[in-house]
């Protein structure tokens, strides 16, 4: 297979703040990552997980180095540009990230389809839709405030979906969940990964979570110190043999 990585980084480095207080953030990480993987980012904490993930997200902006999405620069991309393909072809499940609290779950997961201009009654048809993959259809009128933890977790994912996304970006999406919470969170995250062949980019402190990823990168200091070779070789069994699915182009 000669398939372009879906996701490249090459040399980045992201570097916050000025003089005395620059913070080296992300220092020449290059990595890429396979349609249809699950990779783990992990690292102790202010090693520039997160950065690494809001920059592959286009979240936020490199200092020097280039993203490539499908083999292509993605850095010349316009404004307009990357927030579109970010609005319908990635799904973000980060806790800072947290819906509109007083509107109800239904509205929280119609958002992403709102903002990209599809008429109100495939929203709806959509967002049900997601909602009964994460098991939440009961909730769909009621406050996103009023549901526990890990439903709140649930109701992210199910908005993560609801554009059918190539990509799912989660941080620590199991991190303020009890075990058997988590672990539903997790399975459901693995199974979308498994059976509609989308990518997962997962930062994680959980040893578990992470090894259950077909990758594991560490960072330490803004360096990836570890990390199985990818390009060329695939780490995961091609689509074919997993039974996966393709997930949308990108
Ligand atoms: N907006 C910012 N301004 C200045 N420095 C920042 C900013 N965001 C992050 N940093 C610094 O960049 C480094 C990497 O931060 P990052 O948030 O990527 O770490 P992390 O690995 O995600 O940590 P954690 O596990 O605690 O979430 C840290 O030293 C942090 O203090
Ligand atoms: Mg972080």
């Amino acid at each position: 297979m000669n398939e372009k990585p879906i996701l490249a980084a090459k040399r980045l480095t992201k570097i916050y703040g000025k003089k005395s207080l620059e913070v080296k953030a992300l220092d020449g990480v290059n990595l890429e990552i396979n349609r249809g993987e699950s990779m783990a980012i992990i690292g102790k904490s202010g090693s520039g997980k997160s950065t690494l993930m809001h920059i592959l997200a286009f979240l936020d902006t490199p200092t020097s180095g280039v993203i490539e999405i499908n083999g292509k620069n993605a850095t010349k991309l316009k404004t307009r540009q990357v927030n579109r393909l970010r609005n319908r072809r990635f799904g973000f499940v980060f806790q800072q990230f947290f819906m509109n609290a007083r509107d109800t779950v239904l509205n929280n997961v119609m958002l992403p389809l709102k903002i990209a201009g599809i008429r109100k009654s495939e929203r709806k048809r959509r967002a049900m839709e997601v909602l009964e993959i994460v098991e939440l259809t009961d909730k769909a009128k009621t406050r996103a405030n009023d549901l526990s933890g890990g439903q709140k977790q649930r109701v992210c994912i199910a908005r993560a979906l609801v554009n059918n996304p190539a990509v799912i970006f989660a941080d620590e999406p199991t991190g303020n969940l009890d075990s058997v919470t988590g672990a539903a969170v997790e399975n459901l995250l693995f199974k979308l990964n498994k059976e509609k062949g989308i990518t997962l980019i997962i930062v994680t402190h959980d040893a578990d979570l992470a090894a259950r990823c077909d990758r594991q990168i560490y960072l330490k200091d803004g360096k990836i110190i570890k990390s199985p070779v990818s390009s060329g070789v695939k780490t995961v069994s091609p689509p074919g043999k997993r039974g996966v699915k393709k997930g949308g182009r990108i």
